[in-house]
């Protein structure tokens, strides 16, 4: 099968198409031919090793000195069931599934073999398979620090998110929107009307007015890019405020609760998926580039077959 294969740390170029072996799956997995994967910033983070200091021993003795020990990275895939193992009765063959693999990777192929206790799910009816891949990851991020911040237990909270327009924040002004907050969106220009399209109620864009000096203050704040400091803005925040960030030793971890979130909303019509370019597999080279630049508006997709 074709897979997209690191051949060590580098730059985009140190990604090659192969042919390898087709998964076969064990009694109690099921192989998925993937439609559809994304890349995501944590794809490009692992490919170019971009870890800051000590990180980077701690990165290579995980991931593997001086290539990926699992060299097929991506860690989202949206596809069709095409064999279940003896042991498994939650799928069958036809279904339409999407999941995330986390530090498992593996997605940059035409198949993969998951157990059917991992993060996969039937994907949300109404989404096209590009959609579907297009959601997981900063769906599932920003699902995990919204829910630390208390956003769904707290109805009518302020929050304001700052990056509001990569994958993370796209997807966190929509989980928060969707819990009735009132939504402060930190963004560029550029940006400005992905957010307004998203639900956004106030924008302010970075490179016109310091967001530190607004009046307003804030139950919620939210850095989905990693950029700020708590100590920069933590006089915004309202008495017992958090502060939230995905720069730093704090983890997203992936889970199944997270996914149906997701496909229950983008079911009910209240979550896009916001998707800035699709590449097929074989520009997978172009598709990191792209990435790599920070600047991209949601989700990058890339079509696998189907
Ligand atoms: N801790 C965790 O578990 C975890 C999980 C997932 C991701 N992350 C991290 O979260 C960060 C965001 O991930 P992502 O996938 O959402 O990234 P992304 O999609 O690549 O983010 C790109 C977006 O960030 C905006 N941006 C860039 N610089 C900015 C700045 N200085 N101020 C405000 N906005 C800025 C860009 O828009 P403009 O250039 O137009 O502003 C662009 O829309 C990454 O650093 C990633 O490693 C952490």
């Amino acid at each position: 099968m074709k897979a997209v294969i690191c051949t060590k740390y580098g730059p985009p170029e140190v990604l090659q198409i192969q042919d390898v072996p087709k998964p076969i799956p064990k009694d109690n997995q099921i192989l998925v031919k993937i439609v559809a994967t994304a890349v995501n910033s944590g794809d490009v983070r692992v490919r170019a090793l971009d870890v800051k200091g000590f990180m980077k021993t701690v990165m290579r003795l995980v991931l593997g000195f001086s290539k990926p020990r699992k060299p097929i990275l991506g860690t989202v895939f949206a596809g069709i069931v095409e064999q279940t193992g003896k042991n498994v009765s939650s799928f069958k063959i036809a279904d339409e599934v999407y999941g995330v693999t986390g530090f498992k990777f593996g997605t940059y192929a035409a198949y993969i073999a998951v157990s059917d206790k991992s993060v996969v799910v039937k994907k949300p009816t109404n989404a096209t398979f590009e959609e579907a891949a297009a959601i997981c990851f900063g769906g599932q991020t920003a699902y995990y620090f919204l829910e630390k911040a208390n956003v769904s237990k707290k109805a009518n909270s302020k929050i304001l998110i700052y990056g509001a327009t990569g994958a993370v924040g796209t997807a966190a002004i929509q989980i928060a929107k969707y819990h009735q907050a009132e939504v402060t969106a930190v963004c560029s220009e550029q940006g400005q009307e992905v957010v307004k399209d998203l639900g956004a109620d106030k924008i302010i864009l970075y490179n016109k007015e310091d967001f530190t000096k607004t009046a307003e203050k804030f139950d919620v704040i939210f850095d989905a890019v990693g950029k700020i400091t708590k100590r920069q803005c933590g006089h915004l925040l309202n008495h017992g405020g958090i502060f939230k960030s995905v720069e730093g030793f704090d983890m997203a971890s992936e889970d199944i609760k997270q996914l149906e979130f997701l496909r229950e909303l983008f079911e009910k019509g209240k979550y896009k998926a916001t998707i800035d370019k699709t590449y097929s597999i074989n520009e997978i080279v172009a598709a990191h580039r792209y990435v790599d630049i920070g600047r991209k508006k949601g989700n990058v997709v890339i079509k696998i077959g189907e």
